[in-house]
């Protein structure tokens, strides 16, 4: 449980009317839970916590501590519910307040409970996962999956603050760190720049600072935020297509070489920008290959259910303006671009 402190910590505000936060990035912030509870005032907090005791700060208030798992077999409605009967027992009023500590399952999950509890109590989210601190428990969106699709019920709640402590990752597996920097590679064709060769704490502060100006631009999804998926739309067919083998960061990772690819394909930029797509991607050390077993077909129909397309191939490309959404991208070009990808060894002709 080491803390350097060499290493500053950083603060970036969400800056939303009325509701904007701070999230605390570096080493040790975690233990600055007892202030920030302080500083909203709550009497008394529920910590919903996947870590161990000596990994869960002391909110400095009475509480109650609830173990949780990370997961998504946990990401469900009967958990949320599990989890509001035990605030309610415990007597966890509006003006207290819900902590989460974990990956993004659990701060998903502990969002939407903390939202629909007596109409929405206020949460902090301490983020154990790489993953989790760039993306996940920055922006409001919380959710749980039900057996037919993932987050399929869920709610707009903003936490009062989060604490991302770079701590935490110190104690995850090598492929779970890789798979966090999926989502910052991404960020290099989002406007965030070259983040390569920065520390690491550097970097999730500039993907934190990127994903908090895109969301005060579109707290609710309507058009500017879905740039936050860009390589997600390929991503999240191919999670689906390999039964969740490859993870969400890794997916991402071959869906952003595709977007660039797919973006030369339709001339919207050149092959310097496509080739520096797997560049960035290689660099960070993440797959830039398909798997080998999954089929074109199979892929177009998963992206055809894409949440951004309400018709056809919806993809957010690179071009000449920056990362935008396009809408209708012909059929042929997509099973043309994804025919064209490399492949792990093994795969179909
Ligand atoms: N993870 C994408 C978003 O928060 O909109």
């Amino acid at each position: 449980m080491t803390t350097t402190p060499a290493v500053a910590s950083r603060r970036i505000h969400v800056p939303l009317p009325d509701r904007g936060y701070l999230v605390h990035i570096g080493p040790g912030v975690r233990h600055s839970l007892a202030e920030v509870v302080a500083g909203i005032g709550a009497r008394r907090v529920a910590v919903v916590t996947a870590r161990p005791p000596e990994w869960t700060p002391d909110p400095g208030v009475p509480s109650l501590v609830v173990p949780a798992r990370d997961g998504e077999r946990d990401k469900s409605l009967a958990w949320v519910e599990e989890l509001c009967a035990r605030f309610a027992e415990f007597g966890l009023s509006r003006s207290d307040a819900v902590v989460s500590c974990g990956g993004g399952t659990t701060t998903d999950a502990v969002g939407l409970a903390a939202a629909l509890y007596h109409r929405g109590v206020p949460v902090i989210h301490l983020p154990t996962s790489l993953l989790a601190q760039v993306d996940a428990s920055v922006g409001g969106k919380t959710a749980v999956n039900l057996p037919q699709g993932k987050n399929l019920v869920g709610a707009y709640w903003q936490p009062s603050a989060v604490l991302c402590d770079t701590d935490y990752l110190q104690t995850l597996p090598p492929r779970e760190l890789t798979n966090g920097l999926g989502e910052i590679a991404r960020c290099h064709f989002i406007g965030a720049g070259d983040l390569r060769g920065l520390p690491l704490h550097e970097q999730i502060a500039a993907s934190v600072a990127l994903k908090a100006s895109v969301v005060a631009a579109d707290e609710r999804d309507a058009g500017p935020r879905h740039l936050l998926n860009y390589g997600h739309t390929l991503g999240h067919a191919l999670e689906r297509a390999t039964d969740f083998a490859l993870r969400h960061g890794e997916a991402v990772a071959v869906g952003t070489v595709f977007a660039g690819r797919l973006a030369g394909a339709l001339g919207r930029i050149g092959t310097a920008r496509v080739m520096e797509h797997t560049a960035v991607v290689e660099g960070y050390g993440l797959p830039v290959r398909l798997p080998a077993e999954v089929h074109t077909a199979a892929l177009i129909s998963l992206m055809r259910l894409d949440k951004k397309a309400t018709d056809g191939l919806t993809f957010v490309l690179d071009g000449p303006r920056g990362a935008e959404l396009v809408r209708d991208v012909p059929e042929h070009v997509v099973a043309a671009t994804l025919e064209a990808m490399p492949r792990e060894p093994g795969g179909h002709a």
